[in-house]
């Protein structure tokens, strides 16, 4: 797996993990042969993440919500919140082709349980696929799933990372989908300028988020009009940007130019 050791970083200092640690602690205390066996997932949390995150972000944390959030939720999506009733099936096949074929690495963030993860590496287009979450116990149920399925770790790696500290390179992903998660992250401008970062030229992004008129109680919901300057904020241009509303769903895709 040396392939992941060029594609990640430090989430503290930014450095290739492989590289001799010089001041800084993360990069001390982690151990690169994690990179080259991965039955598990890979643990790339920053120190300063430990603190509390809102409770929009630390709510997924629960073992109850990761326990039941796929065998819960979808049916509900299903009754018409997510994609007017297609739920995530209709995601999946909507990912599947705009993505296209021939990618090396894909993306799925924020993956929750990897429902979208696993479909991609089952899917056998694309070389890689990384599934990143900053709850250990979503990943846990996705450590679960992946034996299940038989997916081997060769096609499919999890990570505990924070997307606002997310700990890859510049420039080194084919394609990023982004499921219903943008409205539980505590600073989705930093998040978005990362994912642009990160995406290679010509790489494609798919987001979805819930949006307004639902009131920002726990969650912030967006409108279109602020998905637009966010995303035009972080360096996507305005025409390649697609912001669909579905109801109260909404759906950005982009190309990073
Ligand atoms: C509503 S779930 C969506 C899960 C899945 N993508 C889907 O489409 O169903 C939101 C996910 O975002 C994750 N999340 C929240 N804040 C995050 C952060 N700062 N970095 C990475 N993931 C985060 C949560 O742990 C949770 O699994």
């Amino acid at each position: 797996m040396s392939f992941l050791s060029e594609i990640i970083i430090c989430p503290v200092c930014n450095r290739a993990l492989n590289t001799i640690a010089e001041n800084c602690e993360f990069c001390a205390s982690f151990d690169p042969k994690q990179l080259e066996q991965v039955n598990s997932w890979i643990d790339l949390t920053p120190p300063i993440s430990i603190q509390k995150k809102p409770l929009r972000t630390e709510i997924f944390r629960s073992f109850w919500i990761s326990f039941f959030y796929e065998k819960i939720l979808p049916p509900i999506w299903a009754l018409g919140l997510r994609n007017y009733g297609g739920g995530i099936d209709q995601e999946i096949k909507e990912v599947l082709n705009y993505f296209g074929s021939n990618l090396k690495i894909v993306l799925d963030l924020s993956c929750g349980t990897g429902i979208m993860a696993r479909s991609l590496a089952q899917s056998q287009l694309y070389e890689h696929t990384l599934a990143i979450d900053y709850s250990e116990t979503m990943l846990a149920v996705l450590q679960q799933e992946i034996i299940k399925a038989k997916i081997s770790h060769l096609n499919l790696t999890a990570i505990r990372a924070d997307v606002e500290a997310l700990p890859l390179q510049d420039n080194s992903i084919d394609a990023i989908y982004c499921g219903a998660a943008m409205h539980c992250w505590e600073n989705p401008d930093l998040a978005i300028q990362n994912i642009y970062r990160v995406l290679r030229s010509g790489g494609k992004l798919y987001l979805t988020t819930f949006l307004q008129p639902l009131p920002s109680l726990i969650f912030r919901f967006f409108s279109p009009q602020e998905l637009n300057e966010i995303f035009s904020n972080a360096g996507f241009l305005k025409d390649s940007l697609a912001i669909q509303s579905r109801g109260v769903y909404g759906i950005v895709k982009c190309t990073k130019d």
